[in-house]
Protein backbone atom coordinates (compact mmCIF):
# COMPACT_ATOMS: atom_id res chain seq x y z
CA UNK A 1 0.00 0.00 0.00
CA UNK A 2 2.89 2.21 1.17
CA UNK A 3 4.74 1.52 -2.37
CA UNK A 4 1.59 2.36 -4.26
CA UNK A 5 1.23 5.67 -2.46
CA UNK A 6 5.18 6.80 -3.22
CA UNK A 7 4.42 5.85 -6.90
CA UNK A 8 1.35 8.01 -7.44
CA UNK A 9 3.14 10.51 -5.97
CA UNK A 10 5.49 10.04 -8.28
CA UNK A 11 3.57 10.15 -10.80
CA UNK A 12 1.81 13.49 -9.24
CA UNK A 13 5.05 14.78 -9.25
CA UNK A 14 6.03 14.25 -12.54
CA UNK A 15 3.21 15.65 -14.17
CA UNK A 16 3.76 18.94 -12.04
CA UNK A 17 6.86 18.86 -13.10
CA UNK A 18 5.89 18.44 -16.89
CA UNK A 19 3.17 20.87 -16.51
CA UNK A 20 5.56 23.22 -14.67
CA UNK A 21 8.38 22.56 -17.65
CA UNK A 22 5.55 22.99 -20.58
CA UNK A 23 4.51 26.90 -18.96
CA UNK A 24 8.31 27.29 -18.80
CA UNK A 25 8.83 26.54 -22.54
CA UNK A 26 5.66 28.61 -23.15
CA UNK A 27 7.98 31.62 -21.53
CA UNK A 28 10.36 30.97 -24.58
CA UNK A 29 8.16 30.70 -27.29
CA UNK A 30 8.56 33.14 -29.83
CA UNK A 31 6.67 35.67 -30.18
CA UNK A 32 3.84 35.84 -32.85
CA UNK A 33 1.79 38.27 -35.07
CA UNK A 34 -1.63 38.64 -33.47
CA UNK A 35 -4.81 40.64 -35.91
CA UNK A 36 -5.88 43.82 -34.61
CA UNK A 37 -9.52 44.37 -34.19
CA UNK A 38 -11.45 45.90 -36.59
CA UNK A 39 -11.41 49.70 -37.51
CA UNK A 40 -12.89 52.29 -39.46
CA UNK A 41 -11.29 54.30 -42.38
CA UNK A 42 -12.12 55.28 -45.96
CA UNK A 43 -10.53 53.74 -49.60
CA UNK A 44 -9.66 54.89 -53.13
CA UNK A 45 -8.09 53.40 -56.33
CA UNK A 46 -5.16 54.26 -57.97
CA UNK A 47 -4.19 53.04 -61.64
CA UNK A 48 -6.84 50.81 -63.96
CA UNK A 49 -7.24 47.52 -64.35
CA UNK A 50 -3.90 46.36 -65.43
CA UNK A 51 -2.47 47.97 -61.78
CA UNK A 52 0.21 48.94 -64.07
CA UNK A 53 0.76 52.08 -61.96
CA UNK A 54 1.07 50.14 -58.81
CA UNK A 55 4.08 49.04 -60.05
CA UNK A 56 7.39 50.31 -58.20
CA UNK A 57 6.03 52.00 -55.17
CA UNK A 58 7.50 53.75 -52.26
CA UNK A 59 8.14 50.12 -50.67
CA UNK A 60 11.08 49.33 -53.50
CA UNK A 61 9.17 46.14 -54.34
CA UNK A 62 9.44 47.05 -57.98
CA UNK A 63 7.08 45.00 -60.22
CA UNK A 64 4.51 43.59 -58.26
CA UNK A 65 4.15 40.46 -60.13
CA UNK A 66 7.48 39.48 -59.92
CA UNK A 67 8.14 40.17 -56.63
CA UNK A 68 4.57 37.99 -55.53
CA UNK A 69 2.69 40.60 -54.50
CA UNK A 70 0.07 40.43 -57.38
CA UNK A 71 -2.34 43.03 -57.34
CA UNK A 72 -3.74 42.68 -54.21
CA UNK A 73 -1.83 45.85 -53.36
CA UNK A 74 -2.76 49.52 -51.26
CA UNK A 75 -0.82 52.48 -50.92
CA UNK A 76 -0.94 53.51 -47.33
CA UNK A 77 -1.29 57.42 -45.99
CA UNK A 78 1.28 58.34 -44.30
CA UNK A 79 0.45 57.55 -40.80
CA UNK A 80 -0.28 53.98 -41.77
CA UNK A 81 3.10 54.13 -43.81
CA UNK A 82 4.79 55.03 -41.03
CA UNK A 83 7.99 56.17 -42.62
CA UNK A 84 8.22 53.03 -44.62
CA UNK A 85 7.77 50.29 -41.45
CA UNK A 86 4.53 49.79 -42.95
CA UNK A 87 5.85 48.22 -46.01
CA UNK A 88 5.01 44.29 -45.94
CA UNK A 89 2.29 44.75 -44.11
CA UNK A 90 -1.48 42.78 -44.49
CA UNK A 91 -4.64 44.24 -43.87
CA UNK A 92 -8.27 42.92 -44.40
CA UNK A 93 -10.73 45.41 -46.19
CA UNK A 94 -14.22 45.63 -46.41
CA UNK A 95 -16.73 48.19 -47.47
CA UNK A 96 -18.64 49.20 -45.51
CA UNK A 97 -21.68 52.30 -44.99
CA UNK A 98 -22.02 52.82 -48.46
CA UNK A 99 -24.52 51.90 -51.17
CA UNK A 100 -21.59 51.08 -53.47
CA UNK A 101 -20.52 48.05 -51.69
CA UNK A 102 -21.01 44.67 -52.88
CA UNK A 103 -23.19 42.73 -51.46
CA UNK A 104 -22.26 41.27 -48.03
CA UNK A 105 -19.09 43.64 -47.89
CA UNK A 106 -16.53 40.78 -49.26
CA UNK A 107 -13.83 41.23 -47.14
CA UNK A 108 -10.17 41.05 -49.24
CA UNK A 109 -6.47 41.01 -47.89
CA UNK A 110 -3.89 43.27 -49.23
CA UNK A 111 -0.29 44.25 -48.80
CA UNK A 112 1.50 47.63 -48.21
CA UNK A 113 3.66 47.87 -50.55
CA UNK A 114 3.78 52.14 -51.91
CA UNK A 115 2.66 55.41 -49.99
CA UNK A 116 -0.30 57.59 -50.85
CA UNK A 117 1.70 61.01 -50.42
CA UNK A 118 -0.15 63.91 -48.90
CA UNK A 119 -1.28 66.28 -51.05
CA UNK A 120 -1.66 69.61 -49.13
CA UNK A 121 -3.69 71.87 -51.80
CA UNK A 122 -6.47 69.59 -50.85
CA UNK A 123 -8.58 69.89 -47.81
CA UNK A 124 -8.10 66.37 -46.00
CA UNK A 125 -11.78 65.85 -46.18
CA UNK A 126 -11.84 66.58 -49.55
CA UNK A 127 -9.45 65.44 -52.35
CA UNK A 128 -6.81 65.11 -49.63
CA UNK A 129 -7.85 61.48 -48.40
CA UNK A 130 -3.79 60.50 -47.46
CA UNK A 131 -3.12 63.79 -45.67
CA UNK A 132 -2.72 63.32 -42.10
CA UNK A 133 -3.89 62.43 -39.65
CA UNK A 134 -5.97 60.09 -42.04
CA UNK A 135 -5.88 56.50 -42.26
CA UNK A 136 -6.70 55.58 -45.93
CA UNK A 137 -6.00 53.24 -48.16
CA UNK A 138 -5.38 54.02 -52.13
CA UNK A 139 -6.14 50.74 -53.11
CA UNK A 140 -4.85 48.83 -56.68
CA UNK A 141 -8.29 49.21 -58.78
CA UNK A 142 -8.30 45.23 -59.04
CA UNK A 143 -8.43 45.43 -55.18
CA UNK A 144 -10.75 47.93 -55.13
CA UNK A 145 -13.22 46.10 -57.70
CA UNK A 146 -13.23 43.14 -54.92
CA UNK A 147 -15.24 45.00 -52.16
CA UNK A 148 -16.88 47.78 -53.98
CA UNK A 149 -17.84 49.38 -57.33
CA UNK A 150 -15.56 51.70 -58.80
CA UNK A 151 -17.58 54.29 -59.75
CA UNK A 152 -18.07 54.95 -56.07
CA UNK A 153 -14.64 56.95 -55.82
CA UNK A 154 -14.04 56.28 -52.37
CA UNK A 155 -15.92 54.28 -50.03
CA UNK A 156 -15.43 53.88 -46.14
CA UNK A 157 -13.68 50.57 -45.02
CA UNK A 158 -13.72 48.41 -42.26
CA UNK A 159 -10.01 47.62 -41.84
CA UNK A 160 -8.03 45.27 -39.52
CA UNK A 161 -4.13 43.66 -39.75
CA UNK A 162 -3.78 40.02 -40.30
CA UNK A 163 -1.05 37.94 -40.62
CA UNK A 164 0.73 37.69 -43.49
CA UNK A 165 0.61 34.31 -44.93
CA UNK A 166 3.59 33.87 -47.15
CA UNK A 167 4.81 30.90 -49.13
CA UNK A 168 8.61 29.66 -48.51
CA UNK A 169 10.83 31.86 -46.77
CA UNK A 170 12.35 35.78 -46.38
CA UNK A 171 13.74 37.00 -50.10
CA UNK A 172 16.19 39.74 -50.20
CA UNK A 173 16.79 41.34 -53.41
CA UNK A 174 20.23 42.89 -53.85
CA UNK A 175 21.69 46.42 -54.92
CA UNK A 176 24.78 48.16 -54.23
CA UNK A 177 28.36 46.15 -54.69
CA UNK A 178 31.01 44.88 -52.57
CA UNK A 179 31.48 47.98 -50.40
CA UNK A 180 27.64 49.25 -49.51
CA UNK A 181 24.85 46.26 -49.57
CA UNK A 182 21.52 47.57 -50.01
CA UNK A 183 18.91 44.48 -49.27
CA UNK A 184 14.97 44.77 -49.92
CA UNK A 185 13.05 42.61 -48.04
CA UNK A 186 10.59 40.84 -49.56
CA UNK A 187 8.03 38.00 -48.96
CA UNK A 188 7.51 38.60 -45.15
CA UNK A 189 5.49 36.38 -43.30
CA UNK A 190 3.85 37.31 -39.89
CA UNK A 191 3.66 40.98 -39.17
CA UNK A 192 4.56 40.91 -42.72
CA UNK A 193 7.30 43.92 -41.57
CA UNK A 194 10.77 44.35 -40.66
CA UNK A 195 12.40 46.67 -37.50
CA UNK A 196 15.40 45.82 -37.53
CA UNK A 197 18.36 43.98 -40.07
CA UNK A 198 21.94 42.67 -39.35
CA UNK A 199 24.22 41.63 -42.49
CA UNK A 200 27.18 38.91 -41.09
CA UNK A 201 29.80 38.06 -44.11
CA UNK A 202 31.98 34.70 -44.23
CA UNK A 203 34.71 36.79 -42.61
CA UNK A 204 32.78 39.42 -40.29
CA UNK A 205 30.99 39.42 -37.21
CA UNK A 206 27.12 40.38 -37.34
CA UNK A 207 27.04 44.06 -38.59
CA UNK A 208 23.95 46.01 -38.07
CA UNK A 209 22.30 47.82 -41.18
CA UNK A 210 20.55 51.21 -41.51
CA UNK A 211 17.06 51.54 -42.58
CA UNK A 212 17.36 53.20 -45.87
CA UNK A 213 14.18 53.81 -47.47
CA UNK A 214 10.91 51.50 -48.31
CA UNK A 215 11.27 47.80 -47.09
CA UNK A 216 14.89 48.62 -47.88
CA UNK A 217 17.72 48.10 -45.29
CA UNK A 218 21.81 48.83 -45.77
CA UNK A 219 25.35 48.07 -44.95
CA UNK A 220 28.51 50.35 -45.48
CA UNK A 221 30.41 47.32 -45.01
CA UNK A 222 33.12 45.62 -47.30
CA UNK A 223 31.20 41.84 -47.93
CA UNK A 224 32.09 41.16 -51.75
CA UNK A 225 33.27 37.98 -52.15
CA UNK A 226 31.79 36.80 -48.53
CA UNK A 227 28.38 34.48 -48.23
CA UNK A 228 26.08 36.77 -46.43
CA UNK A 229 23.69 35.76 -43.32
CA UNK A 230 21.23 37.94 -42.34
CA UNK A 231 19.10 38.24 -39.06
CA UNK A 232 15.79 40.48 -39.25
CA UNK A 233 13.69 41.35 -36.22
CA UNK A 234 10.06 41.72 -37.20
CA UNK A 235 8.67 45.55 -36.58
CA UNK A 236 5.29 44.47 -34.95
CA UNK A 237 6.01 41.31 -32.92
CA UNK A 238 9.28 41.65 -32.07
CA UNK A 239 10.23 38.13 -33.47
CA UNK A 240 13.93 37.45 -34.67
CA UNK A 241 14.81 35.10 -37.43
CA UNK A 242 18.56 34.07 -38.72
CA UNK A 243 18.79 33.15 -42.43
CA UNK A 244 22.60 31.93 -42.75
CA UNK A 245 24.59 31.78 -45.41
CA UNK A 246 21.35 33.26 -47.54
CA UNK A 247 23.31 34.39 -50.04
CA UNK A 248 26.11 32.89 -51.67
CA UNK A 249 30.08 34.87 -51.99
CA UNK A 250 29.08 35.03 -55.58
CA UNK A 251 26.50 36.97 -54.79
CA UNK A 252 25.66 40.11 -56.92
CA UNK A 253 23.44 43.48 -56.91
CA UNK A 254 20.27 43.20 -59.18
CA UNK A 255 20.18 39.12 -57.79
CA UNK A 256 17.33 37.90 -55.15
CA UNK A 257 18.19 35.09 -53.09
CA UNK A 258 15.34 33.30 -51.36
CA UNK A 259 15.79 31.55 -47.35
CA UNK A 260 13.95 28.65 -45.54
CA UNK A 261 12.99 31.08 -42.55
CA UNK A 262 10.00 33.86 -42.06
CA UNK A 263 7.92 35.14 -39.56
CA UNK A 264 5.10 33.71 -37.98
C1 LIG B 1 -2.81 67.94 -55.52
O1 LIG B 1 -4.08 68.49 -55.70
C2 LIG B 1 -4.15 69.47 -56.71
C3 LIG B 1 -5.54 70.08 -56.66
O2 LIG B 1 -6.54 69.14 -56.91
C4 LIG B 1 -3.83 68.85 -58.04
O3 LIG B 1 -3.87 69.81 -59.07
C5 LIG B 1 -2.44 68.23 -57.98
O4 LIG B 1 -2.17 67.53 -59.18
C6 LIG B 1 -2.33 67.30 -56.80
N1 LIG B 1 -0.94 66.88 -56.65
C7 LIG B 1 -0.57 65.62 -56.72
C8 LIG B 1 0.86 65.37 -56.53
O5 LIG B 1 -1.36 64.72 -56.92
Amino acid sequence: MASLLYSWRHIFLFLAVAAIGKAVAAGYTRPVFHPTPWKLAYATFYGDETAAETMGGACGYGNLFNSGYGTDTAALSSVLFNNGYGCGQCFQLRCTKSQYCYKNSPITTITATNLCPPNWSQDSNHGGWCNPPRTHFDMAKPAFMKIAQWKAGIVPVLFRRVTCVRKGGVRLMFQGNGYWLLVYVMNVGGGGDIANMWVKGSKTGWISMSHNWGASYQAFATLGGQSLSFKLTSYTSHETIIAYNLAPSNWRAGMTYGSNVNFH
